[in-house]
C-alpha cells in the first residue's frame, strides 16, 4: 500500500495555493523603460514586442498608467543621439541632458514614484563601453571620476536607487562616498554584483544603438563559466555600502541567485534581461508556448530561486492580470 502520496496536497486550486512556498506579487517587480529624445515618440523596440522607447511626454502617462496598475518602481535608460556621444561620456553629467531633465519632470508629476537609474557609461560613449577607452583597454580607476558625476547628477535630479551596471572594481565604494560627500545619504545603491558577459543583452542594445564599437565587454562583465567569482564580487559591494546584490541575466544564472541568497543578509535583486524576454515573445508569437504562462512561470522560478526584486520588461504585463 502506498501510505505518503504527494498528490494529496495537490488536489485543489486551494490545497495547491495554501501550500505554495514561493509568492510572486507586483510589489516584487521594477519595470525598465526606455526613453528617447524629442515628442511624441512611441516606438516598439522590434526584438521586444511590447517595449518601447518613448519620448517624455510620452512616457509621463505611461508611468502614471503603471503607478495604478501598481508598479512602483522603474528603472530608466536613455537612448542618447549619437551626436552627443563621446570617448568620456560628458553628457552623462550635463544636468541638462536628457535623462536628468526626465528625471525631475517624473519626479515633479509622480513623487510617489521610485526611480533607480543607471550608471554606465554605455549610451553615452561614442565607444560604446561602460568605461573609458584607450588603445583598446578599458581604464578602470579614470571611469569611476566619471561615473560618480553621472551619480551625482542623477541623485540631485532626484534618483531614488543608484544602479551601476557598469562592473568596474571599486565603483561601489567611490560613489558611496561621492553621494554622501554632496549629502545624498539616502540614496541607495542597487549593485550590478554580478553581471556576466551575456549574450541575452542583445535585444537592449538595439534599443539604446549602445552595442560596442570595438571588442567585448568580457574584461569587466563576469565569465558565465562562474560561479564562486560571484561570492568575490558580493563580498566587496557588501563592505563597500551597497544596499541590494543584483544578479544579471537572471534565468540562465538562478544557482548564482541562490547562492547570494543564502550567503548575504541584504536583499536580493535580479534581472530578467531583454534577450529572455525576446525568447518568451518570439515563440509565443509563433504559437510555440503559452507566453503568459511561460511569463508567470519564468518570474516565479526568479522568485523561487532566492531573489526579492525582478527587473523585468513583463512588469506592465504581470500587474495588468491583477494577480
Ligand atoms: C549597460 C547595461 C546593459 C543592460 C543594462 N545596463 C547592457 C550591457 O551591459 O551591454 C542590459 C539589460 C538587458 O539586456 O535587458 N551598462
Amino acid at each position: 500500500m502506498i501510505t505518503r502520496r504527494p498528490r494529496r496536497n495537490r488536489k485543489s486550486a486551494a490545497l495547491r495555493n495554501m501550500v505554495a512556498e514561493t509568492s510572486l506579487s507586483v510589489d516584487n517587480l521594477i519595470y525598465p523603460l526606455f526613453l528617447i529624445e524629442g515628442e511624441n515618440q512611441k516606438i516598439e523596440v522590434a526584438s521586444m514586442p511590447g517595449q518601447y522607447r518613448w519620448s517624455l511626454d510620452q512616457l509621463l502617462p505611461e508611468i502614471g498608467a503603471c503607478l495604478n496598475l501598481g508598479i512602483t518602481t522603474f528603472a530608466l535608460f536613455p537612448a542618447i543621439d549619437e551626436a552627443k556621444k563621446d570617448k568620456m561620456a560628458t553628457e552623462s553629467h550635463n544636468p541638462e541632458g536628457l535623462y536628468p531633465t526626465a528625471l525631475r519632470a517624473i519626479k515633479q508629476a509622480y513623487p510617489e514614484a521610485v526611480l533607480m537609474t543607471d550608471v554606465a557609461m554605455d549610451p553615452y560613449s561614442s565607444d560604446g563601453h561602460d568605461g573609458i577607452v584607450e588603445n583598446g583597454q578599458i581604464l578602470n580607476d579614470e571611469t569611476l571620476e566619471v561615473l560618480g558625476k553621472m551619480a551625482l547628477t542623477q541623485a540631485e535630479a532626484g534618483a531614488d536607487i543608484i544602479g551601476p551596471s557598469d562592473m568596474m572594481d571599486g565603483r561601489v565604494g567611490y560613489l558611496r562616498e561621492t553621494l554622501d560627500a554632496a549629502g545624498h545619504t539616502q540614496v541607495s545603491i542597487m549593485s550590478y554584483t554580478a553581471k556576466y558577459a551575456s549574450a541575452f543583452y542583445g535585444p537592449f542594445r538595439d534599443a539604446l544603438d549602445s552595442a560596442p564599437k570595438a571588442g567585448d565587454k568580457k574584461t569587466y562583465q563576469m565569465n558565465p563559466a562562474n560561479r564562486r567569482e560571484a561570492l568575490v564580487e558580493a563580498d566587496l559591494d557588501t563592505e563597500e555600502g551597497a544596499d541590494f546584490l543584483m544578479v544579471k541575466p537572471a534565468l540562465a544564472y538562478l544557482d548564482v541567485i541562490r547562492l547570494l541568497a543564502d550567503n548575504y543578509d541584504l536583499p536580493i535583486a535580479a534581472y530578467n534581461v531583454s534577450g529572455e524576454y525576446a525568447m518568451v515573445k518570439a515563440a509565443a508569437q509563433k504559437g510555440w508556448l503559452d507566453g503568459e504562462a511561460t511569463m508567470l512561470e519564468s518570474l516565479l522560478s526568479i522568485r523561487r530561486a532566492g531573489a526579492t526584486s525582478i527587473l523585468t520588461y513583463f512588469a506592465r504585463e504581470f500587474a495588468e492580470l491583477g494577480k
